[in-house]
């Protein structure tokens, strides 16, 4: 296959053309992020790319977050990209009406589950497919999350508020983000994978973390470079919240853009008490230090099924143990078992 123009230059620039499609798994299972809670006003749509599909998010008049499969049943338009100003050829933007989003091409509404409601020029019966999938959505901790199952299957759990982000004694949500050239699951694994930080971060030590894995849930005790400690709770594979007491909490909200990228979102709050120049500091230090080494990393490695892991390699394997419960694999496989 020819290259793309992206990776010609990539090519020209660093001498890499890299190995593509070596992940070995689909997209995971669970709630993630589609969109800033920010991002998104009343009436309005927002474009996106996850879980390799195009989407459309948009909010209800009355605030209400959905999302759905972007192209229409009925001739196939993106339901959000409507015509644009008189005389250009600029798109315009997705039409919410009511609950529901009109496809611009023929106003064929869809409510926020994707199913067709409403055919307005045809007096005929609105057939039993026009529809377009529906994902479960929710809005927590600043997000728009959306429920990814591979074979469509309902939510099969929630995700809490945090109290963080209900409190105005705290300042939040700040958010940060990035995409990353590699698998959600190889984004996540760093966290088990301690002796990267020797290497990549430059910390005078292999961090010594506690980590428990207890069903969908994955709590790690740590230290941090100031002598204290963070608390890890890891509530499904690329979500969870980070806390340090007294100085931060926040939302690591990681979604697969499809099998082999990921957009990576933290959410932030800090205690008002602290001041915003602590806050900003701590923030930068965790979104900017705490993890740009690890970007170029990401971006040109390959997935290795089974690792050559010698001791002192950390718990990489069992990570990959706990992940697997977020996949829907093919009956007998044994893929990521190592
Ligand atoms: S393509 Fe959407 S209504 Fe015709
Ligand atoms: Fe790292």
């Amino acid at each position: 296959m020819s290259m793309t123009e992206a990776e010609l230059e990539r090519v020209q620039k660093t001498g890499i053309k890299g190995v593509r499609n070596t992940f070995t798994l689909p997209v995971p299972n669970g709630w993630f992020g589609v969109a800033q809670s920010d991002e998104i006003g009343p009436g309005e749509v927002c474009n996106k790319h996850y879980f390799g599909q195009d989407l459309v998010v948009y909010r209800t008049e009355s605030g209400v977050p959905h999302v759905l499969a972007a192209y229409c049943a009925h001739l196939g338009a993106h339901l959000g990209v409507g015509p644009g100003a008189q005389l250009s050829r600029e798109p315009g933007p997705g039409r919410v009406s009511g609950d529901c989003i009109a496809c611009p091409f023929h106003g064929w509404r869809y409510d926020g589950t994707g199913r067709c409601v409403e055919i307005p020029y045809s007096e005929g019966r609105i057939p039993e497919n026009a529809r377009v999938r529906g994902f479960p959505a929710i809005e927590k901790n600043g997000l728009i999350l959306a429920w990814h199952h591979l074979e469509s299957k309902p939510p099969a759990w929630d995700l809490p508020d945090l109290p963080e982000f209900a409190d105005p004694d705290w300042v939040g949500p700040i958010y940060t983000d990035r995409y990353i050239d590699t698998s959600l699951q190889d984004v996540t694994e760093n966290d088990q994978d301690t002796v990267h930080f020797l290497y990549v971060h430059g910390t005078e030590t292999i961090p010594e973390q506690e980590t428990r894995f207890e069903g969908r849930t994955r709590y790690t005790v740590g230290p941090r470079r100031d002598g204290g400690t963070f608390s890890r709770e890891t509530l499904q594979l690329g979500y969870g919240v980070l806390r340090v007491p007294d100085s931060v909490a926040f939302v690591y909200a990681s979604s697969p853009v499809d099998e082999e990228h990921t957009h990576q979102r933290w959410v932030f709050a800090y205690p008002r008490s602290i001041g915003d120049e602590a806050g900003r500091e701590i923030i930068d230090a965790f979104s900017k230090s705490g993890i740009y080494h690890d970007i170029p990393i990401w971006n040109h490695k390959v997935y290795k099924d089974r690792p050559l892991l010698v001791q002192g390699d950390g718990r990489i394997m069992e990570y990959r143990r706990w992940a697997r419960q977020f996949y829907t694999l093919p009956e007998g496989s044994d893929t990521a078992e190592g």
